[in-house]
């Protein structure tokens, strides 16, 4: 959601800080600010705006220090505004604070805070956190360690946050609960920051914190330690294997046109999970009762798409939930199995899904492409799907690269179930292996027509995808990326669905796509044909998506854009392309901020 940096050097700290933000600026762009201390004070700047904005107006380079730690937020609490900006300080500005999460005690806490003199200048639930550390660190004869962990006592909710304070001088005190938090080890410099990309600039070793931990971070040195007990905790120093390289744009206008532009390789790149871990899915799969799917957004559609997969090669019916509902639907036993699917391993209502089905006992798996994040560490079958760092807001080469992880789990699965033979199985790698050379044919050859279609009908407000089958949650998919990244009126439905009432909505403001199954699926072709003859005859206008080599639609479209032609078992994966490209397109043509839409995040850690 928001994200957060922090760095001890035995250099100036403002330079590297503001590089730091600015590549954690996905998880949240309406604002930001650093704080720098320098012997007895806390230079604390903030605005409203992108890191760039922000640092001319601010000039954040200007600030001179050995500690500091800096922001970049997602509203919760309060609008957005340069008040609410963090860090935030104490009345004094003896310390700062930056935090991700929610302070869901706040209000108590401001109450009480404020009686005993603490003044708010802020709407924040964060403003709590700097108010409340301070008061302890005053309590407790200016033991700011002591004064910190009492402080955390007291705090109910998520958070990651970290603090700097005179009374502490050189040193960063960091906590989390539920909210990532990680260590970055260097050589004249320690860091601290929500995700790898705060500190991956500088250095690959990092600690990953758990729950429970502080940490104290000077240039030299760190602890970790309980909270429970301030005894020091042992900690496993990990090794970044994301190359900064492929972080970068690469000489593309956008991260989101880089990372469609990405997808032959990470298909590649998922092809080369060891099988070994694929088939742990599907072993844990086959020998639940029950093994539900879920993610949310994106990776929930994925799921779906996953669903038919599981259902057509493993001969399994699998219940995919939205992870934000799960908890309120899902029945978990001991017998049950759980897949979670997710980008960041982080978002909120993925891991509370995860730990609803832990709770009932059940074993849990993750299709997750972050290292060391939370969902990662914490469940039973880990997936990495090693689809490198992705940086646009928007999910494109990751989501292509869960499907193909969920496709190949499926054929294990039908492996297991004795509905596939080992030989079969190897055909069908074989066949997911040229899904790299049609993505890329995909992007080369076809990308232009889509550029064209954007540039014509960026007039239209209001788009209906229709698919039926797998084409169904690809419609979705590619109604989300259209609604986000746009922020025009998109509905994916299923093409069967649209007779019983959405059809009323057809007229010559309402474009609608037809997702085409290949010629060689005959009846889901015939069925999705004739809810494209319904939108015609009702004067709709309809843009058909096909496949090279299906002649039978000839004349059916108001337009059409062909792609490369493809099995039935690979076909799904160029509609999800053939969607991030039009909705690229449409951003740009439109003049959106492609990499960072309004109101979005790249990880959503809150409920
Ligand atoms: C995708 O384009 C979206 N930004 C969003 O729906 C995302 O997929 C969802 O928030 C889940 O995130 P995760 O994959 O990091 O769990």
């Amino acid at each position: 959601m928001c994200g957060i940096a922090g760095m001890a050097a035995s250099a100036n700290v403002s330079q590297k800080l503001l590089r730091s933000i600015a590549a954690l600026e996905y998880r949240g762009y309406d604002s930001c600010g650093m704080a720098v201390q320098r012997n007895s004070t806390i230079d604390i700047r903030k605005n409203v705006g992108t890191v760039e904005t922000v640092n001319s107006l601010e000039r954040f380079t200007d600030m001179k220090g050995l500690v500091g730690i800096a922001h970049t937020r997602w509203a919760t609490h309060g609008g957005v505004t340069q008040a609410n900006a963090h860090p935030h300080a104490d009345n004094e500005s003896r310390l700062a604070v930056v935090h991700n999460g929610i302070i869901s005690n706040y209000k108590e806490l401001r109450e009480k805070l404020s009686r005993e003199g603490a003044v708010f200048r802020s709407e924040t639930d964060s403003e709590v956190i700097a108010h409340l550390v301070a008061q302890k660190i005053a309590r407790n004869g200016r033991d700011v360690e002591e004064g910190f962990v009492e402080a955390i006592d007291e705090l109910e909710g998520t958070f990651a946050l970290a603090v700097i304070s005179v009374d502490a001088p050189g040193r960063i005190l960091c906590v989390k609960r539920e909210s990532p938090l990680i260590i970055g080890l260097g050589d004249d410099a320690n860091y601290v920051g929500s995700d790898f990309s705060a500190f991956f600039e500088y250095t690959r070793r990092a600690i990953i914190m758990e729950d429970g931990e502080y940490a104290l971070i000077t240039p030299e040195s760190y602890a970790v330690k309980s909270l429970l007990t301030r005894e020091r905790v042992d900690k496993e120093v990990t090794e970044i294997e994301w190359d900064a390289e492929k972080a970068r744009r690469g000489g593309y206008p956008h991260f989101m046109l880089k990372e469609i532009y990405d997808q032959p390789i990470t298909v590649q790149a998922a092809l080369q999970i060891p099988r070994e871990d694929i088939q742990a899915l599907a072993g844990m799969i086959h020998e639940s009762r029950q093994c539900y799917l879920g993610g949310v957004g994106t990776t929930y559609y994925i799921a779906s798409m996953g669903q038919y997969f599981f259902s057509r090669l493993g001969g399994r019916y699998l219940p995919v939930v939205s992870t934000d509902e799960f908890a309120h639907i899902a029945e978990v036993g001991p017998e049950d199995g759980f897949c979670a699917i997710s980008q960041s391993g982080e978002t909120y209502d993925t891991l509370s899904a995860l730990r609803h089905a832990k709770s009932g006992g059940a074993r849990t798996a993750g299709i997750v492409n972050v290292m060391g994040s939370t969902l990662v560490r914490s469940v039973d079958v880990p997936i990495l799907q090693g689809a490198g760092p992705e940086k646009c807001v928007i999910s494109t080469k990751t989501a292509l690269s869960q499907a193909v992880v969920l496709l190949l789990a499926s054929m294990e699965l039908g492996l297991l179930a004795g509905r596939l033979s080992e030989a079969e199985v190897e055909a069908l790698r074989e066949e997911v292996a040229t899904l790299s050379d049609l993505v890329l044919d995909t992007l080369n050859e076809r990308s232009g027509y889509f550029h064209t279609a954007a540039h014509a009908h960026q007039h239209m407000k209001n788009w209906l995808y229709l698919g039926r089958g797998i084409y169904y949650p690809a419609a979705l998919e590619c109604a989300l990326k259209m609604k986000e990244v746009t922020y025009l009126h998109a509905e994916g439905m299923s093409a069967g669905f649209l007779k019983h009432g959405t059809i009323s909505l057809i007229d010559e403001n309402m474009y609608t796509i037809v997702l085409m199954p290949t010629p060689e699926e005959a009846e889901l072709h015939a069925l999705t044909r004739s809810s494209a003859e319904e939108v015609r005859a009702r004067g709709g206008f309809v843009l058909g998506y096909r496949f090279e080599g299906d002649e039978v639609v000839e004349g059916l479209f108001s337009e059409e854009i062909v792609l490369p032609r493809v099995s039935p078992l690979l076909a799904p994966f160029l509609h999800l392309v053939s969607g991030q490209l039009l909705a690229y397109f449409l951003a740009v043509a439109l003049k959106r901020d492609v990499d960072r839409p309004r109101a979005l995040a790249k990880s959503v850690t809150v409920a």
